[in-house]
């Protein structure tokens, strides 16, 4: 039996959907949703970029594209609460209708998550549940596993345990090690990224309980 519908974007569909995005690092997932968005009719919008990280590529990459960006310092705040309160205005002031954590290496709080439960995704670079929190291509080749990927899912209070939107997989080699297994997922990861958002500003994407539904029409 179906579980009651939790969340969805449906009444989104006739507007852009107000996304933000937390970055920690190099930022090419952002990158690769600020290209997609770069189309005429793209269904989503980046309207801020937030990163813990000083000078983090990520910032300047959406700086690049004209798009607010923000370098919120946890270690400038005295409590974690502190630190999510501060994003919260960021986001709260921008009118943000999804956050995407795109290498966010921080674990959320419950501060953040109570604000945007059901409306924040992350990406993960493993086939959920497998590989869970740091080093997942590590893991992976430690595993011996033949198959890998990458995961986009709802998050909640675990760590990479929320309901899962859109999986990817990536054979393992056996001469892959960490580098060359984190690229060849990376190649994965910018198309999934993208199409997760595409789907949930299309208003497609529907979670019931631990499931997620993609109504592809
Ligand atoms: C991505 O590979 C993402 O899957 C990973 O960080 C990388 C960020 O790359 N995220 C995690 O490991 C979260 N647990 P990017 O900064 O180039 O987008």
């Amino acid at each position: 039996m179906k579980q009651k519908q939790v969340s969805s974007f449906v009444e989104l569909t006739n507007r852009k959907l107000r996304v933000a995005v937390l970055a920690s690092g190099t930022g090419s997932n952002l990158q690769a949703l600020i290209d997609a968005q770069a189309k005429q009719d793209a269904s989503y919008e980046i309207v801020v970029v937030l990163t813990d990280k000083p000078n983090a590529k990520a910032l300047e990459r959406a700086k690049n594209a004209g798009i607010a960006a923000y370098e919120v310092i946890p270690k400038t705040f005295a409590t974690k609460n502190d630190y999510e309160q501060h994003l919260l205005v960021y986001l709260d002031n921008h009118g943000i209708d999804l956050v995407v954590l795109a290498g966010y290496m921080r674990i959320v709080g419950t501060t953040l998550l109570t604000a945007y439960e059901g409306r924040m995704i992350n990406l993960h670079p493993s086939l959920l549940p497998s590989f869970q929190g740091i080093d997942a291509q590590k893991q992976a080749i430690e595993a011996g596993v033949k198959l890998t990927g990458c995961t986009i899912h709802f998050v909640d209070a675990g760590l990479d345990t929320g309901p899962i939107i859109a999986q990817s997989a990536v054979a393992v080699d056996y001469h892959d090690d960490e580098a060359s297994l984190k690229q060849k997922i990376q190649v994965e990861e910018h198309k999934l990224i993208v199409s997760a958002v595409e789907l949930i500003a299309e208003g497609r994407v529907i979670q019931y309980g631990r499931r997620v539904e993609i109504k592809y029409e």
